[in-house]
């Protein structure tokens, strides 16, 4: 499930960007195993056995061997994001550093509020909860980093709203209404109406061509470092 944010992939670099340098090595959770040892999977699948570093496809070789791992919009959809953030604090040498930027749904504002999308957006955080998911993991980035015995560094937040007058605009209104669509089946399974979302849906549309409205959203971003 893409975040609201997705649509604009490029603008959430970090504040200051990851160091490129020829040596550098980035373990970066994937669901994708076939790319074991070019991105190395630190997250538990069921293909990589629930993140035992002694089973197939887990590289442990390079264990303790990298200078970042970063994962974005991952952790949301881990039932145990803590275990994630444990096997990349493992991967990057002492010293290393674990970036982690996930989202906070509580967090999305929209002002002046479109009648009937605040409970069409709660029922759509209530589908993470039904599949053991954390909405609000962005939140818990800090704590997530210090329960992994990482030092947290830094943390901020990475702006993904807009505005009525920002030629970006249409497009972050198009992506939070297509990831609610997404997952209309998931919603509607929570107890609201299809027609309530649908509705919800029409009414963010026409709300965003108001001259006055706006989103505010932000991704979380924290990092934190391997004690040397
Ligand atoms: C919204 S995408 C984010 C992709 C990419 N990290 C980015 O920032 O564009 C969510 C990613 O989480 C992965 N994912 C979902 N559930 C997962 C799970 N149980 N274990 C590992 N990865 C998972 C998906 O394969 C997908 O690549």
């Amino acid at each position: 499930m893409r975040s609201p944010t997705g649509a604009s992939h490029e603008a959430d670099a970090p504040p200051e960007p990851v160091p490129q340098g020829q040596h550098t090595k980035t373990a970066i959770p994937s669901a994708h195993p076939r790319h074991a040892c070019k991105s190395i999977p630190v997250v538990a699948t069921p293909e990589n056995h629930g993140g035992n570093p002694k089973a197939r496809g887990f590289c442990s070789s390079l264990l303790g061997q990298f200078d970042v791992a970063h994962a974005r919009f991952v952790l949301e959809h881990i039932p145990n994001p803590l275990q994630v953030v444990r096997n990349m604090a493992r991967a990057v040498r002492p010293g290393g550093r674990v970036i982690l930027s996930d989202d906070d749904y509580d967090g999305l504002r929209l002002w002046p509020e479109p009648p009937g999308f605040s409970s069409v957006w709660n029922a759509y955080q209530r589908t993470y909860d039904r599949h053991c998911n954390d909405p609000i993991v962005g939140r818990r980035l800090v704590q997530l980093l210090h329960q992994a015995d990482l030092r947290p560094r830094r943390n901020t937040l990475v702006f993904f709203g807009g505005c009525a007058g920002d030629p970006d605009f249409e497009d972050v209104v198009r992506n939070i209404a297509s990831i609610v669509d997404e997952a209309i089946d998931d919603i509607v399974a929570t107890g609201l109406s299809r027609d309530a979302v649908t509705a919800g849906l029409d009414t963010l549309i026409a709300w965003s061509k108001a001259p006055d409205s706006a989103v505010w959203f932000g991704m979380s971003w924290a990092e934190g470092i391997r004690p040397p």
